[in-house]
This record gives structure tokens, C-alpha cells and sequence, in this order.
């Protein structure tokens, strides 16, 4: 195998993400985090529990920020670029608004990225992340943590129909490096019960927010 294998092979799958996403709005990518990275993430998001840095996760930003148990009960921290497995899961998401930006005229302009776990019970009820005109989130994404998840399990991402937000189109079981990706404005979804705990990385590609005298940094 080829030392470039490696690249190619993720330009290949965000070029998929790109054409999937024009056509139905979200895309479902098996093995898009190698089982290497996904085992680091895994013993990164494990420490963060055991050091008490996973925070109850609330609703809204800034000033509308809540607590809603009745609507989310994960539990997050946000990923920094101070250490190497954030680091290297946030070049994997800058190659791919790269060549989202590429794809589409979105002017993705930066990432922001949680590790989340669901305790047993665990559930997000169905929500959009993010409403249209406040222009800030335009695509999520989620990457999947749980290596050999059953169906019975539970825990399963809803993806419901953009036409008619009463029907799921899809169902989807959040298996080690599996990573889904949608158009934060259209898609709503919801995250079922879930039976065991459920380990992943929320992110979102966002456009530029700044004001004239506060630039946002790109990376
Ligand atoms: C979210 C979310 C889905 C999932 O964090 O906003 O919808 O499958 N997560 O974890
Ligand atoms: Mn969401």
C-alpha cells in the first residue's frame, strides 16, 4: 500500500459526502475514522469522564442557554487544539469544509466540535440544529465512537424527511467510525434511548459570525 493511500483514499469519501449531501441533504459514511483514531477518541472521551470534565449538556447559546433534562441528557466537552486527538480529528473536518466549500457556495468558515456521552437512558429529542436566517451552524456532523453496537441497544440517530418533518427517512446506528453529515437548517433529528452508554464527536461547520472589529480565527 502506498504511503498516499491514506489521503486519497479520505478525499474520496468527502467528494461522496459532497454528492450525497446535494442529493438528499445528509450522508452516512461507514469507516470514515480508521480504527486507530477511533480507539484514541475513545480513551480520550474515557478520560474526560473519569476527570469529571464531561459537563450536562443544555439548549440555546449565550443568553438562552438552558438546562433541558426533558429535551437532551448528554453529556459534553468541547475539543480544543491543545492535544494531538482533537487536533487530528479537527484536520480531518478542515479537509472536508474544504472540500465542502469546494462543493457548495456555503463559505464554511469554521468548526466547533463536542465529544458526547449518553448514559443509559440517555436520549435527544427531535430538534434542528439550527434555525433558518440565524445563519450560524449550516451542517452538522457526527462521528460515532461504539464499536460493535447492537440494534437492541437502542441509541439510534432519526433523520426525518426534509418535505415532511413527521417522517424518518433514516435510522442510524452509531457505530465506531461511522460518520454522518447534514444541513443544519433543514434536517431535523432526534437520538432514541438509548440502552448502554453512547460515545460520539457533534460538530459543526459554521459561517463567518464576526463583526468588523472581531475577526473569527480560521483553525
Ligand atoms: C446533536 C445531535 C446526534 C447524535 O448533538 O445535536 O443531534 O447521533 N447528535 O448523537
Ligand atoms: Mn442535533
Amino acid at each position: 500500500m502506498s504511503t498516499l493511500e491514506p489521503i486519497i483514499r479520505f478525499a474520496d469519501l468527502n467528494e461522496t459526502i459532497a454528492d450525497d449531501l446535494y442529493r438528499d441533504g445528509h450522508a452516512v459514511i461507514d469507516d470514515y475514522i480508521n480504527p486507530n483514531l477511533v480507539a484514541q477518541l475513545v480513551r480520550k472521551i474515557d478520560h474526560l469522564e473519569c476527570d469529571n470534565s464531561l459537563k450536562r449538556a443544555g439548549i440555546g447559546r449565550e443568553k438562552e442557554y438552558k438546562k433541558r433534562l426533558d429535551i437532551r441528557r448528554d453529556f459534553i466537552h468541547w475539543l480544543e487544539k491543545d492535544n494531538d486527538e482533537d487536533r487530528l480529528y479537527l484536520l480531518l473536518m478542515e479537509d472536508l469544509r474544504l472540500c465542502l466549500n469546494k462543493h457548495f457556495f456555503l463559505g464554511l468558515f469554521e468548526y466547533e466540535a463536542h465529544y458526547a456521552l449518553y448514559d443509559k437512558g440517555g436520549f435527544y429529542k427531535k430538534h434542528l440544529d439550527s434555525f433558518k436566517g440565524a445563519k450560524n451552524r449550516l451542517v452538522s456532523t457526527v462521528c460515532y465512537l461504539n464499536e460493535n453496537w447492537q440494534n437492541s441497544d437502542g441509541g439510534r440517530l432519526l433523520l426525518f424527511d426534509q418535505e415532511n418533518p413527521d417522517q424518518i427517512i433514516k435510522e442510524i446506528t452509531p457505530q465506531a467510525g461511522r460518520l454522518v453529515v447534514f444541513f443544519s437548517e433543514e434536517i431535523w433529528h432526534e437520538v432514541s434511548p438509548s440502552m448502554k452508554p453512547r460515545k460520539s464527536i457533534a460538530g459543526w461547520f459554521r459561517c463567518n459570525s464576526s463583526h468588523e472589529d472581531k475577526a473569527n480565527p480560521i483553525v
